[in-house]
C-alpha cells in the first residue's frame, strides 16, 4: 500500500512519477519513493518518510534524466516507517527494483530461505523478498524472472518491476490489488489508481488478477488482450475548486451527489426507478428472500441504513456486517439470499474477498460502488454506480450519501417487485426528486455549525445517539468526528443510553443527539431529558419548525421535513460540517488524517 506509479516513453519520467504519486495522495501515505533509470547508467534511487507535496521542489531540483521509471507511496503495513523501508525495494545487487501494493503472506519463510541462500535483506517490509525472488531466477529476461517469483509467492499484490540488466520495460503483475494501464501516445503509464492517469491519457485497461503486462518504450503485451474503456470524470472534479480542503469541497457537493446518483432513474408517474444494472438478474431478485448487505468503514453504516429501509418498505429480511466478520463466521446461506456489496473505491480487500466467498457458494452478488471498473463493479454478477465522482478526502463523505440515495432506489425497486403500491412509490420518488434541494438549504447552515464547532473544539470525548434510521448516523457522525479531529467518539442507540453509556454523562461530555421528526420523535425525546438531568450538553439535529426543542439546549442545527426513510441524507451533512469544522480548528491533516487510507487493499 498505498501508490504505485510507473511511466516509459519519450518525456523525462521523473516530474510525472511526482505528479502521479501527488494525484494519489488522498489515499493517505507516510513515505515514497522512486527509481529512474537512463541508458546503462547507475539508476536514480531516492526514499524518503514524510510527504512529496512538502519536499517536491528539492525533488525537482535533483534534475533526474530518464524516460523510465517507477514511483510509490507507502502505508506502512510491515516494517515501521523509515527510509529504508519505503519502495522501491532493491535486490542484493541493486540491479531490480520493484513497488509492491498489497502483503506478501508467506514473506518470513521466503525471506528466511533466501537468506540461507546468500541473499541480504536491509528493510523489515513483506516487499522485498520480491526483488530477491525475481534475483534468484533472473536469466536474462525480466517478466520470466517475475512469473517464476510470483509462482512462490501467497498473498495479494499488485507490483512494477524494472531492471537494467533487462533494459527498457516495466513489467506490471497483480492479484487482488488494482493496477491499470494507461494508453498515452508514444508512452505507457501504469497506476494503481485512474486519478493518477487521467491527465495523460483516457483509454485505460484494468489488469486482471494473474496477469502480467510488459510495457516497452512504443508497445505493450499482455497475456490477454482487452478493450479500452473510458474514464468519465474529468481532472477538474478531482481539483479542489477553491475550497480549503477536498472534504469540505465534497461535503458542499452532496446536492450534486443525490442529483447524479438519482439522475434518469426516477418514474415519478409509476412510482419505480429505473436501475439498468440490475436488468439482467431483475427476475432472479424478485425471487430472493433475503439480503445480506456487507461492506466496511463508513459505506457498512449506509448498509445499516439501507436494512431499514428495505425491511420497512420492500419487506425482505435483511441482515447487515463488516466484510472482514463475515467472511470469517459462518453464515447461514442458501440460493435465496443475495448478497450486497457496498464499497466507494470497489477495491476494500475485505469488502472483495466476501463478495468472492459468496460467488463461490452461488449466491446472487450484486455491487453498489462509486468507481467505474473497480474489481467490485466488474465481478458482482450485477450493480448499480453511485455516480458519485471522484472522492479524495480520505474520509467519505459525499460517498455516503450517494450509497443512501442509491440504497433508497434500491428500496423502491425492490418494494415495487413485491406490496409497495404505486402511491408509496410515488411518495418515496417525488421526495428523492426534491432531495437535492433540501441538501443545499441544509448546507446554508455551515456557519452556525462552524460557530458551535468553535465551542465544542476543546471537548475530548463526544457522544453520538439516534434511534431507527439515525442510529447508523449517530456511528458515522462519531466516526467522522474521531477519523480527522482525533478526538474520542462514540456513538449508540438513543434507546441504549440507559443500559451503560448513561454512566459517563456529565457536563464534560458532549451528546450529539439525532432527533428530527419522526414516528419516534417521543422516545427519543425521553432519552435527552435522561442527558439533561445529568447536566449533559446537548447539541441536536432537529427538523425546521420544532421550537419545542430549543427548551433542551441553544445549540440546535434544523434541517429541512422530508420522509423518514430519508432524514438520514439530510442529518448526516451537519455531522460532517460539525467534524471538519472542529478538525480544522484543531489544525489537523483533515484530508490525510493520520494513519489512515482511502481505499483498504490488504485485509
Ligand atoms: C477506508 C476509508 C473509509 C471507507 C472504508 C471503506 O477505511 O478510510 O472512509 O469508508 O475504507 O471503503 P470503501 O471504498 O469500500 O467504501
Amino acid at each position: 500500500m498505498c501508490g504505485i506509479i510507473g511511466y516509459i516513453g519519450k518525456k523525462d519520467a521523473f516530474p510525472i512519477l511526482i505528479s502521479g504519486l501527488k494525484r494519489m495522495e488522498y489515499r493517505g501515505y507516510d513515505s515514497y519513493g522512486f527509481c529512474v533509470l537512463k541508458d546503462k547508467e547507475t539508476p536514480f534511487l531516492y526514499k524518503k518518510t514524510g510527504k512529496i507535496s512538502e519536499a517536491e521542489e528539492t525533488l525537482l531540483d535533483f534534475k533526474v534524466e530518464g524516460s523510465l521509471g517507477i514511483g510509490h507511496s507507502r502505508w506502512a503495513t510491515h516494517g515501521g516507517v523509515t527510509d529504508a523501508n519505503a519502495h522501491p525495494h532493491f535486490d542484493c545487487h541493486k540491479n531490480i527494483f520493484v513497488v509492491h501494493n498489497g502483503i506478501i503472506e508467506n514473506y518470513k519463510e521466503l525471506k528466511e530461505k533466501l537468506i540461507e541462500e546468500g541473499h541480504t535483506f536491509v528493510s523489515q517490509t513483506d516487499t522485498e523478498v520480491l526483488p530477491h525472488l525475481i534475483e534468484k531466477y533472473f536469466e536474462g529476461n525480466l517478466e520470466e524472472a517475475v512469473r517464476k517469483a510470483l509462482k512462490d509467492v501467497r498473498g495479494t499484490y499488485g507490483i512494477l518491476v524494472t531492471s537494467n540488466a533487462d533494459p527498457d520495460k516495466i513489467v506490471a503483475a497483480r492479484f487482488s490489488s488494482p493496477l491499470i494501464l494507461g494508453l498515452g501516445k508514444d508512452e505507457f503509464l501504469v497506476a494503481s489508481d485512474p486519478a493518477a492517469l487521467i491527465t495523460h491519457t483516457r483509454q485505460i485497461i484494468h489488469l486482471e488478477d494473474n496477469e502480467l503486462a510488459i510495457l516497452k518504450p512504443n508497445k505493450f503485451f499482455i497475456l490477454k488482450e482487452k478493450a479500452p474503456t473510458f474514464i468519465t470524470w474529468d481532472s477538474e472534479e478531482a481539483e479542489k475548486k477553491g475550497y480549503a480542503h477536498f472534504m469540505l469541497k465534497e461535503i458542499m457537493e452532496s446536492p450534486e451527489t443525490i442529483q447524479n446518483a438519482t439522475r434518469g432513474r426516477l418514474i415519478i408517474e409509476d412510482g419505480s426507478v429505473k436501475l439498468g444494472g440490475l436488468d439482467s438478474v431483475s427476475e432472479q431478485l424478485k425471487q430472493i428472500k433475503r439480503l445480506v448487505l456487507v461492506a466496511c468503514g463508513t459505506a457498512n453504516y449506509a448498509a445499516r441504513i439501507g436494512k431499514y429501509m428495505i425491511e420497512e418498505y420492500a419487506g425482505i429480511p435483511v441482515e447487515v456486517d463488516v466484510a472482514s466478520e463475515f467472511r470469517y463466521r459462518s453464515p447461514i446461506l442458501d440460493k435465496t439470499t443475495a448478497a450486497v456489496f457496498v464499497s466507494q473505491s470497489g477495491e476494500t480487500a475485505d469488502t472483495l474477498a466476501a463478495m468472492r466467498e459468496m460467488k463461490k457458494k452461488g449466491l446472487l452478488t450484486i455491487g453498489i460502488t462509486n468507481v467505474v471498473g473497480s474489481s467490485q463493479a466488474r465481478e458482482t454478477d450485477a450493480g448499480v454506480y453511485t455516480r458519485s465522482g471522484p472522492e479524495i478526502a480520505v474520509a467519505s463523505t459525499k460517498a455516503f450519501l450517494g450509497q443512501l440515495s442509491t440504497l433508497a432506489m434500491l428500496t423502491v425497486y425492490l418494494g415495487r417487485q413485491r406490496g409497495m403500491d404505486v402511491t408509496e412509490g410515488k411518495k418515496i420518488v417525488s421526495e428523492l426528486l426534491r432531495l437535492p434541494g433540501l441538501a443545499e438549504k441544509t448546507l446554508e447552515r455551515a456557519p452556525e455549525i462552524e460557530k458551535i464547532a468553535e465551542k465544542y473544539q476543546n471537548f475530548k470525548n463526544f457522544w453520538f445517539m439516534g434511534r431507527k434510521y439515525h442510529f447508523p448516523i449517530a456511528l458515522e457522525g462519531a466516526l467522522k468526528l474521531k477519523e480527522i479531529s482525533y478526538i474520542h467518539a462514540e456513538g449508540s442507540a438513543g434507546g441504549e443510553l440507559k443500559h451503560g453509556p448513561l454512566a459517563l454523562i456529565d457536563e464534560n461530555i458532549p451528546v450529539v443527539a439525532l432527533c428530527p421528526d419522526s414516528p419516534i420523535y417521543d422516545k427519543m425525546i425521553s432519552n435527552l431529558e435522561e442527558v439533561v438531568a445529568r447536566k449533559g450538553k446537548l447539541i441536536i439535529i432537529a427538523t425546521e419548525g420544532d421550537k419545542q426543542i430549543k427548551e433542551l439546549t441553544e445549540d440546535v442545527i434544523y434541517i429541512p421535513k422530508t420522509l423518514d426513510l430519508l432524514t438520514p441524507i439530510l442529518s448526516t451533512i451537519p455531522l460532517y460540517l460539525f467534524a471538519y469544522y472542529i478538525a480544522v480548528l484543531l489544525g489537523r491533516d483533515v484530508d490525510k488524517p493520520r494513519n489512515l487510507a482511502k481505499s483498504v487493499t490488504v485485509e
